[in-house]
Formats: structure tokens, sequence, C-alpha cells
């Protein structure tokens, strides 16, 4: 059976041998010199003027919520179509949670789907850029800008990802970077990164990452007094976390980040070659790119279009599964009509959009240099399996 892997992107062996290194020389397991070096050596290749390491990207966009200072009364605008935790750390704020739709041609958040929910209260856009496509950037920008709104950008899929010539999470105020080992690289399982557009959002997200230890400021008598370390307050208002990565992580991602640019071309490649092979099945309809959308294809995902074939997409799936041992999946379940939103009063939505590729969707296996034979292979049991159902 082809399925998933829970691991995207294996580590070489450079990567492990990173591993022993901070294990048998390391000064520090936990905040030490491989993380700061990572933070700079992130920031340098996404081109933002700050990095801060955190635990995972969840960690990343709960610290972009706290340190916007949202609360109850403000609103925050979101594609419903995306991972539960592009949405859970902004309605923690209290703030209530407004769900755009997605277009139906690139399956992203869009100027023209966020405009109609601008309100008075609205303080802040979540712009996920999901699949590894960046969203159209310059008209949500524009958008922002004229209604003095903060934007978020979730890049847990995108890392590297180019819009007309700058990478996601340089282009908000905010970016949010995921290394789960399901993503196009990986800090060993965990690890996320936030980019901030000032040293001083960077400070305050480090101030909060660690609890609120920070170093006193100026000269002291003694070192121990009045104690080795102070504790702050990260930013006005702000009670902090526990949202630290650790040294072996960071040693990891540092030559991940390396070597990311290439990975993400030869999935490129690979997907160019999938899209090839099916056009021989028009049912499937794959994401459109804007005019400068450099896509990193975190997932391989298409809208099942049947109409005219009358076929269903649940029968590709099942066919698949049952006679051609590959196991594809239905992803994001709309948030809001999760039990979870549903729960805190946030069910209410108009996302046509967003229903109808939930309802017709179809994700293929897929992750970091499969190789032709195997894209291939995957590609010709999808046209056999249509084949089957065209003759049925
Ligand atoms: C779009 C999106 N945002 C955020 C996250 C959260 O990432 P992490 O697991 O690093 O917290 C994910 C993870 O799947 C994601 O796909």
């Amino acid at each position: 059976m082809i399925e998933f892997p829970a691991i995207q992107t294996r580590l070489n062996a450079e990567e492990e041998q990173a591993i022993l290194r901070v294990l048998r020389e390391g000064k520090t397991w936990a905040a030490g010199p491989e993380g700061a070096a990572f933070e700079q050596e992130f920031a340098q290749f996404i081109g933002s003027e700050d990095a801060v390491a955190l635990s995972n990207a969840t960690a990343a966009l709960e610290t972009a919520a706290i340190l916007t200072g949202l609360g109850p009364g403000d609103e925050v605008i979101i594609p419903a179509h995306t991972f539960v935790s592009s949405a859970v750390p902004f309605a923690r704020t209290g703030a209530t949670l407004k769900w755009a739709d997605i277009d139906p041609k690139t399956r992203l958040i869009s100027a023209d789907t966020i405009a109609p929910l601008i309100s008075a209260r609205t303080r802040l856009l979540v712009i996920v850029h999901l699949y590894g496509l960046t969203a159209d950037m310059d008209p949500i920008l524009e958008l922002a800008k004229q209604h003095g709104l903060v934007v978020v950008e979730d890049c847990a899929q995108a890392p590297g990802a180019r819009y007309k010539g700058r990478r996601a999470g340089t282009l908000g105020d905010f970016g949010c970077f995921s290394f789960h080992s399901q993503k196009n690289i990986t800090t060993l399982g965990e690890g996320g990164m936030l980019t901030v557009r000032d040293q001083e959002t960077g400070r305050n997200a480090r101030r909060l990452r660690w609890m609120g230890n920070w170093p006193f400021e100026g000269e002291r008598a003694a070192y121990w007094k009045p104690a080795m370390g102070n504790i702050v307050e990260p930013a006005a208002g702000v009670w902090p976390h526990n949202f630290c990565l650790a040294e072996v992580n960071c040693a990891v991602g540092r030559l991940l980040i390396k070597r990311l640019d290439s990975i993400n071309a030869s999935r490129r490649r690979q997907a160019k070659r999938f899209h090839e092979a099916l056009k021989a099945v028009p049912e499937l309809v794959f994401q459109e790119l804007p005019e400068g959308c450099e896509h990193v294809y975190h997932l391989m995902a298409a809208r099942f279009d049947g109409g005219a074939s009358n076929i269903q997409r649940d029968a590709l799936i099942r066919l698949l599964f049952d006679k051609y041992e590959m196991k594809c999946i239905v992803q994001y379940w709309p948030l809001c009509r999760s039990e979870l939103f549903g729960k805190f009063g946030l069910g209410a939505a108009d996302v046509p959009e967003t229903d109808r590729y939930f309802d017709n969707m179809i994700s293929f296996p897929w992750w970091s240099e499969m190789g032709d034979e195997l894209v291939d292979d995957l590609a010709g049991r999808v046209c056999a399996a249509m084949a089957e159902l065209r003759k049925a």
C-alpha cells in the first residue's frame, strides 16, 4: 500500500553527524549557539529582518496572536480551508473569527474573499499559503494597508516558496513556519520559526518564548544579585510561555535550510511529471498558479470534477485503496464545520467554494525525492482506476 509517509524528508549522513556533534560536544542542549545560528541563517535565507526559533508553527502563530494584543471585540479574517493550528491561537485571544472562502482556482484565501468580511472591528488577516503555494499577496497587502490590518502569513506548508521573487514569510508582519516531520523540511519531528519585520518584535518574541527569563541590563555589583537573571514582561500586558526549541533540532535545521531550495526544486519536477501524466484524466483539476507564484508542492491535491463522466470522487478513492494499493486522503475539514469551532460559537460561515472543494478533493501520497519511477507508477494507478470506472 502506498500512503503518505509520516516523514517527508529523510536526513542525510551529514545531518545525522550534526546530531551526534551536539550530543557529544555541545555545552548545552537548550538555548545555545545552534539556536542563535539557526535563527540568523534562517532570517538570511528567507530575507526577513529577524527570525525566532520556536517549538513548532503553532507556537509561532500563538506568539503572533499574543504580540498583536488581540482580544474580545476584535475580528480576525482567516480561511476556513486550513489546518486547525492556523485558527486556534487567534480564537484563544477572545477575538471573533470571520471565515473567508477560497478562490476556486488557487484554493487559497484572496483579496476578493477577504474584502466583504472587513468591518470596523477587523484587526488581523491570517493568510495561509496552503499546499505550498503563496496566496496572491499584492492585492491582499493593499487591502491590509487601506484598513490598517496586521498580516500573519502561515507558511507552515510553504518554506522557501516565492511570491514575485520574495519568499513567503517576508510579505506580511509575521511569518510562521513548521519543521514537523510531515513538512518539506524537519528539525527532527517538531520545530518552528517566527519571522518578523523588526528587531523589537523579535526581542519580545524571545522574551515570551522562555517564560520571560531575560538578562539584566547594565552593570551589576555581583552577577547573582538581585538574581542570576531577570524575569520580565515580554511586551505590555503579555504573560510568557515556554515555546523553546532544543539545540539538536536547531543543528539539523541549519543544515536542512541549505538543502531546502534543491528539495523544493525536486518537488516541482515531481509535480510537473505527475500533472503531465494525469492530463489523460481531465476530471482532476489541480491548483492554478497566479502570476509570479512559485509552488513548493508540500501536498499534491486536486479537485475531482466528475460531472461529465458521472464518476464520484469517493468511487475513485475507494477503488484506488481496495484494488490499486494507494491510500489517498481528504483534507482539510472546513474549520467552521468542525465540532471544536461549533462549540465555541464559530460555526457560522458562508464559504461555498470551501465546501465544494472539501467535498470533492483528493490528496495523493506525496513526499520529497520520490523518483520518476514512483511518480509514474502512482499516476499509472490513477489512470488505470479511472479507466475502470469509466467502463463500469
Ligand atoms: C497550514 C498549517 N499551519 C500550521 C500548522 C502547525 O504546524 P506545527 O505542527 O509545526 O505546529 C500546520 C501543520 O500541519 C499546517 O499545515
